[in-house]
């Protein structure tokens, strides 16, 4: 499994101009990777509207060298308008189905980057958490091959589902919205306003950082502005948590 790993999990900066099929990325089916999104069950209008955000300079990493976003701004202005249409049709008459367990705990696997996702570094034994989301293909062989039966375990600090559900539910006292007033019952979206059930932890704190840094600054982004203006990367880490910890 090895050699292969390596070839289908390692881009490099000179594939940035390549057209790959969205799939590739996203998993056929939608339902992505950590370092990705999944697309299944977004709609049409809030598809299109990234795509354009991407193409337009307003929907960038906070962290400029990210080579992941790079690529999605590649192929956002490589796809045509009409693939762009299809795609998202398509992607849109998904169901994303359950994909991420998240399990509360002290301790994670060493981990190390591969392929842009973490990996447990084989040997290499535990360490403590700390206030970090650690999320791991649950096989790392079936995920670099792109299986889209094969999903992901996210580890979250202990605590932070319930820190998580009161700041998303309440506001947690003034810090940030409420979030089903936008993002519609359970969390499972509302008209183009996206749904947060079951979605990748990790692909969420990116979000909403990347709204605070101001990195996204799409066409809809500041509704978002109120909400997380005042959150800490704690913060951000326990609704990530809670909202991922949501069935979808
Ligand atoms: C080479 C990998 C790659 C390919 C190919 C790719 N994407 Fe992406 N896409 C990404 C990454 C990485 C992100 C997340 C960037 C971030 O963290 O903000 C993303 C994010 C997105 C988002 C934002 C999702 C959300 O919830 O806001 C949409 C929509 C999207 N891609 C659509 C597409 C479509 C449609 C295609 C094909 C025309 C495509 N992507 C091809 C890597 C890719
Ligand atoms: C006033 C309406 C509103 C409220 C309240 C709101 N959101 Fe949003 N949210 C939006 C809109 C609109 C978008 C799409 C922004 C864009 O396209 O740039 C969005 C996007 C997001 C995204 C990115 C999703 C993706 O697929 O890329 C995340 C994550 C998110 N919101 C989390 C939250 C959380 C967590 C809360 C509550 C703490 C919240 N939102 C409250 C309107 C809202």
């Amino acid at each position: 499994m090895a050699p292969r790993f390596h070839k289908l999990t390692h881009f490099h900066r000179r594939d940035a101009n390549r057209t790959f099929a969205c799939g590739y990325c996203h998993y056929p089916n939608g339902q992505g990777r950590p370092e990705n999104s999944s697309l299944a069950g977004l709609s049409v209008g809030y598809i299109t509207q990234q795509i354009a955000d991407y193409r337009n300079g307003l929907r960038k990493s906070s962290e400029p060298g990210r080579i992941a976003a790079g690529f999605m701004i590649a192929s956002a202005k490589n796809a045509t308008d009409a693939e762009v249409k299809t795609s998202a049709e398509y992607f849109a008459s998904i169901k994303y189905r359950p994909w991420i367990k998240v399990i509360e705990t002290q301790s994670v696997p060493k981990t190390q980057v591969a392929g842009f996702m973490l990996v447990a570094t084989e040997g290499a034994g535990n360490e403590p958490i700390g206030q970090r989301i650690i999320e791991l293909a649950d096989d790392v062989g079936r995920a670099s091959i792109r299986d889209s039966r094969s999903g992901f375990t996210a580890y979250v600090p202990v605590g932070s589902i319930k820190r998580g559900e009161a700041l998303v539910t309440a506001g947690g006292r003034g810090k940030t919205t409420v979030c089903a007033s936008c993002h519609g019952q359970d969390l499972k979206g509302a008209g183009d306003v996206p749904p947060l059930a079951g979605r990748s932890p990790s692909y969420t704190v990116r979000q909403l950082y990347d709204f605070q840094s101001g990195a996204r600054a799409g066409l809809l982004s500041p509704l978002m502005k109120e909400t997380v203006a005042k959150l800490s990367m704690d913060d951000m880490v326990a609704i990530a948590a809670y909202t991922a910890s949501r069935a979808p």
